[in-house]
Protein backbone atom coordinates (compact mmCIF):
# COMPACT_ATOMS: atom_id res chain seq x y z
CA UNK A 1 0.00 0.00 0.00
CA UNK A 2 2.35 2.67 1.10
CA UNK A 3 5.08 2.48 -1.91
CA UNK A 4 1.86 3.24 -4.23
CA UNK A 5 1.67 6.30 -2.56
CA UNK A 6 5.15 7.86 -2.71
CA UNK A 7 4.71 10.25 -5.59
CA UNK A 8 6.21 8.62 -8.61
CA UNK A 9 7.96 11.48 -9.59
CA UNK A 10 10.07 11.10 -6.86
CA UNK A 11 11.02 8.00 -7.41
CA UNK A 12 13.65 8.07 -10.40
CA UNK A 13 15.02 10.98 -8.57
CA UNK A 14 15.48 8.85 -5.26
CA UNK A 15 16.49 5.96 -7.00
CA UNK A 16 19.10 7.11 -9.63
CA UNK A 17 20.74 9.30 -6.64
CA UNK A 18 21.09 6.79 -4.18
CA UNK A 19 21.32 3.07 -5.92
CA UNK A 20 21.42 3.77 -9.76
CA UNK A 21 22.40 1.24 -12.27
CA UNK A 22 25.11 -0.69 -10.80
CA UNK A 23 26.50 -3.82 -12.52
CA UNK A 24 29.02 -4.29 -9.62
CA UNK A 25 31.67 -4.97 -12.66
CA UNK A 26 34.51 -3.07 -10.83
CA UNK A 27 37.39 -4.45 -9.54
CA UNK A 28 36.62 -4.72 -5.27
CA UNK A 29 37.83 -1.63 -3.92
CA UNK A 30 41.21 -1.21 -1.65
CA UNK A 31 41.33 0.99 1.64
CA UNK A 32 38.85 1.84 4.26
CA UNK A 33 35.71 0.93 2.03
CA UNK A 34 36.68 -2.67 2.10
CA UNK A 35 36.31 -2.35 6.23
CA UNK A 36 32.29 -1.57 5.56
CA UNK A 37 31.94 -4.79 3.24
CA UNK A 38 30.91 -8.47 5.21
CA UNK A 39 33.13 -11.06 4.45
CA UNK A 40 32.61 -13.43 1.69
CA UNK A 41 36.20 -14.47 1.19
CA UNK A 42 37.96 -14.89 -1.94
CA UNK A 43 36.73 -17.52 -4.65
CA UNK A 44 38.51 -21.05 -4.93
CA UNK A 45 38.38 -23.36 -7.18
CA UNK A 46 34.53 -24.41 -7.57
CA UNK A 47 33.68 -22.03 -4.93
CA UNK A 48 31.76 -18.56 -5.82
CA UNK A 49 31.47 -16.08 -3.02
CA UNK A 50 29.07 -13.81 -2.89
CA UNK A 51 28.48 -10.38 -1.09
CA UNK A 52 24.63 -9.96 -0.30
CA UNK A 53 23.84 -5.81 0.68
CA UNK A 54 27.48 -5.31 -0.52
CA UNK A 55 29.06 -2.09 1.16
CA UNK A 56 25.77 -1.23 2.14
CA UNK A 57 24.43 -0.67 -1.06
CA UNK A 58 20.90 -2.66 -2.64
CA UNK A 59 23.29 -5.08 -4.50
CA UNK A 60 24.84 -8.59 -4.79
CA UNK A 61 28.43 -8.80 -5.60
CA UNK A 62 29.11 -9.97 -8.02
CA UNK A 63 25.68 -9.95 -9.43
CA UNK A 64 26.50 -11.08 -13.31
CA UNK A 65 28.64 -14.23 -13.20
CA UNK A 66 29.69 -17.15 -14.83
CA UNK A 67 29.56 -20.32 -12.99
CA UNK A 68 30.02 -24.60 -14.25
CA UNK A 69 27.87 -27.52 -13.33
CA UNK A 70 28.82 -28.35 -9.88
CA UNK A 71 29.92 -24.94 -8.79
CA UNK A 72 29.23 -23.84 -5.18
CA UNK A 73 28.20 -20.28 -4.94
CA UNK A 74 27.89 -19.11 -1.11
CA UNK A 75 25.58 -15.85 -0.93
CA UNK A 76 27.44 -14.01 2.71
CA UNK A 77 24.39 -12.21 3.86
CA UNK A 78 25.61 -9.66 6.53
CA UNK A 79 23.89 -8.76 10.15
CA UNK A 80 22.72 -5.07 7.94
CA UNK A 81 20.27 -3.97 10.45
CA UNK A 82 17.26 -5.42 8.45
CA UNK A 83 17.13 -9.24 6.42
CA UNK A 84 17.76 -9.89 3.32
CA UNK A 85 16.94 -13.24 0.75
CA UNK A 86 18.57 -15.00 -1.76
CA UNK A 87 15.45 -16.22 -4.31
CA UNK A 88 15.22 -17.42 -7.15
CA UNK A 89 13.36 -15.49 -9.52
CA UNK A 90 12.56 -15.35 -13.75
CA UNK A 91 13.95 -13.51 -16.14
CA UNK A 92 9.71 -12.46 -17.03
CA UNK A 93 9.13 -11.86 -13.24
CA UNK A 94 12.85 -10.36 -11.56
CA UNK A 95 11.08 -9.43 -7.91
CA UNK A 96 8.73 -12.72 -7.32
CA UNK A 97 9.51 -16.47 -5.93
CA UNK A 98 9.98 -18.40 -9.04
CA UNK A 99 7.11 -21.14 -8.47
CA UNK A 100 4.78 -22.80 -10.82
CA UNK A 101 1.09 -22.93 -10.61
CA UNK A 102 1.48 -26.85 -9.12
CA UNK A 103 4.32 -25.85 -7.08
CA UNK A 104 6.22 -28.72 -8.88
CA UNK A 105 8.80 -26.43 -9.91
CA UNK A 106 9.97 -24.09 -7.26
CA UNK A 107 12.90 -21.77 -7.22
CA UNK A 108 15.70 -21.91 -4.23
CA UNK A 109 14.77 -18.87 -1.31
CA UNK A 110 17.13 -18.05 1.35
CA UNK A 111 14.16 -16.63 3.26
CA UNK A 112 14.88 -13.39 4.94
CA UNK A 113 17.85 -13.56 6.58
CA UNK A 114 20.79 -12.03 8.25
CA UNK A 115 24.37 -12.85 9.91
CA UNK A 116 24.23 -16.20 7.48
CA UNK A 117 25.75 -17.57 4.88
CA UNK A 118 23.47 -19.74 2.18
CA UNK A 119 24.64 -22.00 -0.86
CA UNK A 120 23.66 -22.73 -4.25
CA UNK A 121 25.14 -25.32 -6.38
CA UNK A 122 24.38 -25.32 -10.30
CA UNK A 123 22.90 -28.04 -11.79
CA UNK A 124 22.79 -27.31 -15.67
CA UNK A 125 24.86 -24.28 -17.15
CA UNK A 126 23.40 -24.14 -20.02
CA UNK A 127 20.72 -22.18 -18.89
CA UNK A 128 20.52 -18.65 -16.82
CA UNK A 129 19.67 -18.79 -13.24
CA UNK A 130 18.16 -15.07 -11.78
CA UNK A 131 17.46 -14.40 -8.29
CA UNK A 132 16.44 -10.88 -6.41
CA UNK A 133 16.38 -9.47 -2.50
CA UNK A 134 12.54 -10.39 -1.51
CA UNK A 135 12.86 -7.72 1.47
CA UNK A 136 10.29 -4.93 1.03
CA UNK A 137 11.27 -2.63 -2.18
CA UNK A 138 15.37 -4.17 -2.71
CA UNK A 139 14.51 -5.90 -5.79
CA UNK A 140 12.61 -2.84 -7.15
CA UNK A 141 15.85 -1.01 -6.19
CA UNK A 142 18.17 -3.23 -8.10
CA UNK A 143 18.83 -6.03 -5.90
CA UNK A 144 18.89 -8.89 -8.33
CA UNK A 145 21.51 -10.92 -10.03
CA UNK A 146 22.43 -13.33 -12.83
CA UNK A 147 24.37 -16.61 -12.91
CA UNK A 148 25.17 -17.61 -16.80
CA UNK A 149 22.81 -15.39 -18.42
CA UNK A 150 23.02 -14.85 -22.33
CA UNK A 151 25.66 -12.30 -23.41
CA UNK A 152 23.42 -11.44 -26.15
CA UNK A 153 19.62 -11.27 -27.43
CA UNK A 154 17.08 -9.82 -25.60
CA UNK A 155 17.23 -11.73 -22.01
CA UNK A 156 20.72 -10.21 -20.66
CA UNK A 157 21.61 -9.23 -17.18
CA UNK A 158 21.27 -5.85 -18.34
CA UNK A 159 17.53 -6.32 -19.48
CA UNK A 160 16.77 -8.09 -16.10
CA UNK A 161 18.56 -5.52 -13.86
CA UNK A 162 16.39 -2.84 -16.24
CA UNK A 163 13.07 -5.08 -15.69
CA UNK A 164 13.87 -4.67 -11.83
CA UNK A 165 14.20 -0.99 -11.71
CA UNK A 166 11.29 -0.60 -13.75
CA UNK A 167 9.59 -2.53 -11.25
CA UNK A 168 10.68 -0.34 -8.32
CA UNK A 169 8.67 0.28 -5.98
CA UNK A 170 5.79 -1.60 -7.28
CA UNK A 171 7.38 -4.46 -6.77
CA UNK A 172 4.89 -7.04 -4.99
CA UNK A 173 5.09 -8.10 -1.55
CA UNK A 174 6.51 -11.66 -0.90
CA UNK A 175 5.31 -14.07 1.21
CA UNK A 176 8.51 -15.68 3.41
CA UNK A 177 8.29 -18.88 4.28
CA UNK A 178 11.57 -19.39 5.21
CA UNK A 179 14.30 -21.71 3.55
CA UNK A 180 12.70 -23.60 0.54
CA UNK A 181 15.38 -26.17 -0.86
CA UNK A 182 15.22 -27.14 -4.46
CA UNK A 183 15.57 -24.94 -7.59
CA UNK A 184 15.77 -24.44 -11.28
CA UNK A 185 19.17 -25.31 -12.81
CA UNK A 186 20.66 -24.35 -9.00
CA UNK A 187 19.67 -26.00 -6.12
CA UNK A 188 19.89 -25.16 -2.54
CA UNK A 189 19.92 -28.56 -0.21
CA UNK A 190 20.67 -26.85 3.25
CA UNK A 191 19.23 -23.55 5.12
CA UNK A 192 21.36 -20.43 5.60
CA UNK A 193 23.64 -21.47 8.59
CA UNK A 194 25.63 -18.70 10.95
CA UNK A 195 28.33 -16.87 9.12
CA UNK A 196 31.73 -18.05 11.20
CA UNK A 197 32.93 -14.83 13.11
CA UNK A 198 30.06 -12.71 12.11
CA UNK A 199 29.19 -10.12 14.60
CA UNK A 200 26.61 -8.09 15.40
CA UNK A 201 29.05 -4.69 14.52
CA UNK A 202 28.86 -6.06 11.14
CA UNK A 203 28.06 -3.01 9.46
CA UNK A 204 27.66 -3.83 5.77
CA UNK A 205 24.36 -2.01 5.81
CA UNK A 206 24.92 0.82 7.84
CA UNK A 207 25.38 3.70 5.36
CA UNK A 208 21.91 2.87 3.69
CA UNK A 209 20.15 2.68 7.07
CA UNK A 210 18.74 6.31 6.47
CA UNK A 211 17.80 6.50 3.54
CA UNK A 212 16.20 3.26 3.38
CA UNK A 213 13.88 3.95 6.83
CA UNK A 214 13.60 7.84 5.28
CA UNK A 215 11.79 6.01 2.16
CA UNK A 216 9.47 4.24 4.77
CA UNK A 217 8.81 7.53 6.72
CA UNK A 218 8.18 9.73 3.97
CA UNK A 219 5.90 7.15 2.36
CA UNK A 220 4.02 6.98 5.88
CA UNK A 221 3.95 10.70 6.00
CA UNK A 222 2.17 10.84 2.64
CA UNK A 223 0.02 8.11 3.64
CA UNK A 224 -1.20 10.18 6.88
CA UNK A 225 -1.53 13.83 5.10
CA UNK A 226 -3.68 11.42 2.13
CA UNK A 227 -5.90 10.18 4.80
C1 LIG B 1 29.96 -28.21 -2.97
O1 LIG B 1 29.44 -28.44 -1.64
C2 LIG B 1 29.18 -29.80 -1.37
C3 LIG B 1 28.49 -29.85 -0.03
O2 LIG B 1 29.24 -29.17 0.93
C4 LIG B 1 30.49 -30.57 -1.41
O3 LIG B 1 30.23 -31.92 -1.17
C5 LIG B 1 31.12 -30.40 -2.78
O4 LIG B 1 32.40 -31.02 -2.78
C6 LIG B 1 31.29 -28.93 -3.12
N1 LIG B 1 31.76 -28.80 -4.47
C7 LIG B 1 32.83 -28.07 -4.78
C8 LIG B 1 33.16 -28.01 -6.24
O5 LIG B 1 33.49 -27.48 -3.93
C1 LIG C 1 27.78 2.20 -2.47
O1 LIG C 1 27.04 3.40 -2.37
C2 LIG C 1 27.85 4.53 -2.09
C3 LIG C 1 26.94 5.72 -1.97
O2 LIG C 1 25.83 5.40 -1.21
C4 LIG C 1 28.86 4.73 -3.21
O3 LIG C 1 29.71 5.82 -2.87
C5 LIG C 1 29.68 3.49 -3.39
O4 LIG C 1 30.51 3.64 -4.52
C6 LIG C 1 28.78 2.29 -3.60
N1 LIG C 1 29.59 1.10 -3.68
C7 LIG C 1 29.43 0.23 -4.63
C8 LIG C 1 30.31 -0.96 -4.57
O5 LIG C 1 28.60 0.35 -5.53
C1 LIG D 1 2.22 -24.05 -3.04
O1 LIG D 1 3.03 -23.77 -1.92
C2 LIG D 1 2.56 -22.69 -1.14
C3 LIG D 1 3.57 -22.37 -0.08
O2 LIG D 1 4.02 -23.53 0.55
C4 LIG D 1 1.19 -23.05 -0.58
O3 LIG D 1 0.69 -21.96 0.16
C5 LIG D 1 0.24 -23.37 -1.72
O4 LIG D 1 -0.99 -23.81 -1.19
C6 LIG D 1 0.82 -24.43 -2.62
N1 LIG D 1 -0.04 -24.61 -3.77
C7 LIG D 1 -0.42 -25.80 -4.20
C8 LIG D 1 -1.28 -25.81 -5.44
O5 LIG D 1 -0.08 -26.84 -3.65
C1 LIG E 1 13.56 -9.41 -28.71
O1 LIG E 1 12.81 -8.22 -28.48
C2 LIG E 1 12.38 -7.62 -29.67
C3 LIG E 1 11.73 -6.29 -29.29
O2 LIG E 1 10.85 -6.45 -28.22
C4 LIG E 1 11.40 -8.54 -30.39
O3 LIG E 1 11.00 -7.95 -31.60
C5 LIG E 1 12.14 -9.85 -30.69
O4 LIG E 1 11.23 -10.78 -31.26
C6 LIG E 1 12.72 -10.45 -29.45
N1 LIG E 1 13.56 -11.59 -29.79
C7 LIG E 1 13.37 -12.77 -29.26
C8 LIG E 1 14.33 -13.84 -29.69
O5 LIG E 1 12.51 -13.00 -28.44
C1 LIG F 1 27.25 -9.79 -17.59
O1 LIG F 1 28.22 -10.78 -17.72
C2 LIG F 1 28.46 -11.17 -19.07
C3 LIG F 1 29.48 -12.28 -19.04
O2 LIG F 1 29.00 -13.33 -18.27
C4 LIG F 1 28.97 -9.99 -19.86
O3 LIG F 1 29.11 -10.35 -21.21
C5 LIG F 1 27.97 -8.84 -19.76
O4 LIG F 1 28.51 -7.69 -20.39
C6 LIG F 1 27.68 -8.53 -18.32
N1 LIG F 1 26.64 -7.52 -18.28
C7 LIG F 1 26.72 -6.44 -17.53
C8 LIG F 1 25.59 -5.48 -17.64
O5 LIG F 1 27.67 -6.22 -16.79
Amino acid sequence: MLRNILPLCLLPILVSAQYGYNTDSSPTPTGSSVKAAPSAPPDTTGQINVDVFFQGNYTFHPNNFTAPKGTNVTFYIPNSGFDHSVTQSSFASPCTHLTSADNSTVGFDSGLTSAKQFTITITDDTKPIWFHCKQVQHCGLGMVGAINAPTTGNNTFEAFMAAALAIGMNEPMEPDNGFVSGGVNAVATAPAVATAGASSSSNGGFTNIPTHVGILVLSALMAIMMM
